[in-house]
């Protein structure tokens, strides 16, 4: 496939024609826009949450007109001598902290008592372009928590719509059985008549869920995140690659999830048995402490990495059973 020159931030980088923006950012790794809707595992997202805009200062080598508005840079392609700016845009600034101010209307910013506190993109987004205290008067939409089968409870007070557990449960399990209802304000996630999301795969709509809608009824309300030690983790699964992380609090596993990127994207779906119901430390080979790539609390308090000798809590490490820790 043809290469093409794009600029972004003054970084200049060649990559495939077709590649969006968003994803030569992330090839560059470095001023990467924002995405609280694009998943790169999930076919069709992007589009919805409106955080990942850029302005794009030359279109082309052939048409080096600037983009009149704003664009998308999850959904827009770029093209060979594009200019794009992006931290380095007043407007883009300046947009962004509008697109935080309108997720925010409905949310209820509750963090002190949510389980994505720690790790939740919204978060991150509220503090490096929130405004202090909000200009909205109106009541916000709330919404009673609901059980959707015995691991998973959604929470639609804190959904902002971008559609990932939808595709989630549309490309990845078997049966879809929940999605987005109604239209504008009155748009919701459920599962129609409250039945339970019931397939092997389910429990990934709770990764994919950028913020603290959807969780893991095993794990909720049992420890703040930062306050839990994630280990790379793994066993025979004959429905997933059983490569997982494991959120250990003392010796006990708290919580199971897959493996996330720096961009907060899993590199594995993983099946429920996995996530749910593999809570002893006999059920898994501890593979190390986990290096949390993205910037976030958990980063602040864990390990000084060294391959040789990985530091695990010494009340773990007298697990003789496990080869990580001997
Ligand atoms: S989803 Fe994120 S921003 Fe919203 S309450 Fe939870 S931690 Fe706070
Ligand atoms: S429940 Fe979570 S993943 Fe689903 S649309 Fe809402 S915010 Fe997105
Ligand atoms: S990540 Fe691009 S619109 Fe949401």
């Amino acid at each position: 496939m043809a290469l093409v020159k794009v600029t972004i931030d003054n970084i200049e980088i060649e990559v495939e024609e077709g590649t969006s923006i968003l994803n030569a950012a992330r090839k560059i790794g470095k001023n990467v826009p924002p995405a609280m809707c694009y998943y790169s595992k999930l076919k069709d997202s992007g589009g919805k949450c409106r955080t990942c805009l850029v302005e794009v200062t030359k279109g082309s080598e052939k048409d080096p007109r600037p983009m009149p508005k704003l664009v998308a840079s999850c959904r827009t392609n770029v093209m060979d001598g594009m200019v794009v700016a992006n931290t380095t845009s007043p407007k883009v600034k300046e947009a962004r902290a509008g697109v935080v101010e309108f997720l925010l209307i409905n949310h209820p910013l509750d963090c002190p008592v949510c389980d994505q506190a720690g790790e939740c993109h919204l978060q991150d987004l509220g503090y490096e372009h929130g405004r202090e205290g909000t200009r909205y008067e109106e009541e916000r939409r709330t919404f009673d928590k609901i059980d959707i089968g015995p691991y998973i409870q959604l929470h639609m007070t804190r959904c902002i719509m971008c559609f990932r557990c939808v595709f989630t449960a549309d490309q990845i399990t078997n049966q879809r059985v929940h999605g987005i209802i109604n239209r504008g304000d009155a748009a919701e996630i459920s599962t129609y008549i409250e039945q339970a999301i019931e397939n092997d795969f389910s429990g990934n709509v709770i990764d994919v869920c950028p913020v603290g809608a959807l969780t893991d009824k095993t794990f909720r309300f049992k420890s703040r995140v930062w306050f839990t030690k994630p280990m790379d983790a793994h066993r025979d699964c004959d429905k997933c690659s059983g490569k997982t992380v494991v959120w250990m609090k003392g010796n006990e596993i708290a919580r199971v999830t897959g493996r996330k990127d720096q961009f907060g994207e899993v590199e594995e779906f993983i099946c429920n048995t996995c996530r749910f119901e593999k809570k002893e430390l006999s059920d898994w080979v501890i593979e190390g402490p986990r290096k949390i790539e993205r910037n976030s609390v958990m980063s602040q308090n864990h390990y000084t990495l060294n391959p040789e000798k990985p530091v695990v809590p010494a009340r773990i490490s007298m697990n003789a059973d496990n080869p990580a820790f001997v």
